[in-house]
C-alpha cells in the first residue's frame, strides 16, 4: 500500500537462544499508515515493549520483517541501519531513567541535531531551543537539568529530543503511564498537535484504553505473544469480541478513571466514542 510508513510482518523475538529461548512476540503482523496512530494494548508481559524495541532496533528480531518505507529495518546490518535510526525514534515510559540528569534540556536536546550532522554549536543551541519552545517549556528551561523539572516537563524534553532527529515515526511506550492524568491529557495533547503540524506517524503502547480512545484510529490487543483482536479503534472499543478486550474495556470505562481530565481534546475524543457506542448499541 502506497500510504503505509510501517509494515510489520510475521515478527518474532525471542529472548535467549536454543532451548532456552523464550518467545515473547510470536508471529506478529501490522502495519501503520502514514501520518496516523496505531495503538498496541494488552495486559503486562504480553510483548508490547518487545516489539518497540525491536522497530528501534535496540533488540533484534528473531524472524521478521519490519518495512519502513519499503526499507527491511529487521536484519540490516548495524553499519547500514546507522544512518537511517534517526528516522525511527522512541519516547519512553520513565522520561527520568532516559535522560542525562548532569546535562541541561538544551544540551540534551541538542545531542541529536549534532549527531544528524550541524556542525556549528550555535546553530544546535539555535534549534534546541526551538524544539523545546515547540513542545510547551519556557525559555528558562534551557539551561535547567532534569532533577529540576516536573514528570510532564521531563516527558515533553523527550518528546523534544526524540523530534530533534527529524523522525518520521514516534515509537511512544507508556509515554504518559506515569503522569496525573489531566498532566497525561496534556502531553497527549502536544503530540495530537505535532501530529496534525508535522504529519507525524505513531505507534502508541498503552494499557489504558481512554488514551488509546483519545490518541488512535486503529488498534491491536495482545495477549501473550500474539495479536488478539484489531481493528478501528471507535469499532473496537463499542464491541469488543474478545474477552480479554471486553475486560480490559470494563475496567477502563469504571467511574472515576478519567476525572479530572479537563483538555478540550480528550473529552471530545471521549465524546465522540460514546455517540459512536450509543449508535451501534
Ligand atoms: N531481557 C529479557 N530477557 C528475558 N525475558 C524478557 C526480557 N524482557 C522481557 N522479557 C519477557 O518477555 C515478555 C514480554 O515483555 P515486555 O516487556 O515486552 O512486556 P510488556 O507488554 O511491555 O509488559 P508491560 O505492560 O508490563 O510493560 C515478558 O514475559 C517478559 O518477562
Ligand atoms: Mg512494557
Amino acid at each position: 500500500m502506497a500510504d503505509t510508513l510501517l509494515d510489520v510482518r510475521h515478527l518474532v523475538v525471542e529472548y535467549g537462544t536454543g532451548s532456552h529461548a523464550f518467545r515473547a512476540v510470536d508471529d506478529v503482523s501490522f502495519s501503520v499508515p502514514r501520518g496516523g496512530t496505531l495503538a498496541i494494548v494488552g495486559e503486562s508481559g504480553c510483548g508490547k515493549s518487545t516489539i518497540a524495541k525491536a522497530l528501534v532496533r535496540l533488540l533484534r528480531p528473531t524472524s521478521g520483517s519490519i518495512e519502513l518505507d519499503g526499507t527491511d529495518l529487521a536484519t540490516m546490518s548495524e553499519a547500514k541501519l546507522r544512518p537511517l535510526r534517526h528516522r525511527v525514534q522512541m519516547v519512553f515510559q520513565d522520561p527520568y531513567g532516559s535522560l542525562d540528569p548532569h546535562l541541561t534540556a538544551q544540551q540534551i536536546v541538542a545531542e541529536p541535531i549534532a549527531v544528524r550532522g550541524e556542525k556549528s554549536r550555535k546553530v544546535q543551541r539555535q534549534k534546541a531551543a526551538e524544539l523545546i519552545d515547540r513542545v510547551g517549556l519556557p525559555t528558562s528551561a534551557l539551561d535547567r537539568k532534569p532533577p529540576e523539572f516536573s514528570g510532564g516537563q521531563r516527558q515533553r524534553i523527550g518528546i523534544a529530543r526524540a523530534l530533534a532527529s527529524e523522525p518520521e515515526l514516534l515509537v511512544c511506550d507508556e509515554a504518559t503511564s506515569a503522569l496525573d492524568v489531566s498532566v497525561q491529557a496534556q502531553v497527549l495533547e502536544l503530540l495530537a498537535d505535532i501530529q496534525r503540524e508535522q504529519g507525524l506517524t505513531y505507534l502508541f503502547i498503552s494499557h489504558n484504553l481512554g488514551v488509546v480512545r483519545a490518541i488512535s484510529q486503529h488498534v491491536v490487543v495482545m495477549r501473550a505473544g500474539q495479536i488478539v483482536e484489531e481493528g478501528r479503534t471507535v469499532d473496537l472499543l463499542a464491541r469488543p469480541q474478545h474477552e480479554y478486550t471486553q475486560r480490559l474495556r470494563r475496567s477502563a470505562l469504571e467511574p472515576g478513571l478519567m476525572t479530572g481530565v479537563k483538555p478540550r481534546h480528550l473529552i471530545r475524543a471521549i465524546a465522540a466514542s460514546r455517540a459512536a457506542e450509543r449508535k451501534t448499541a
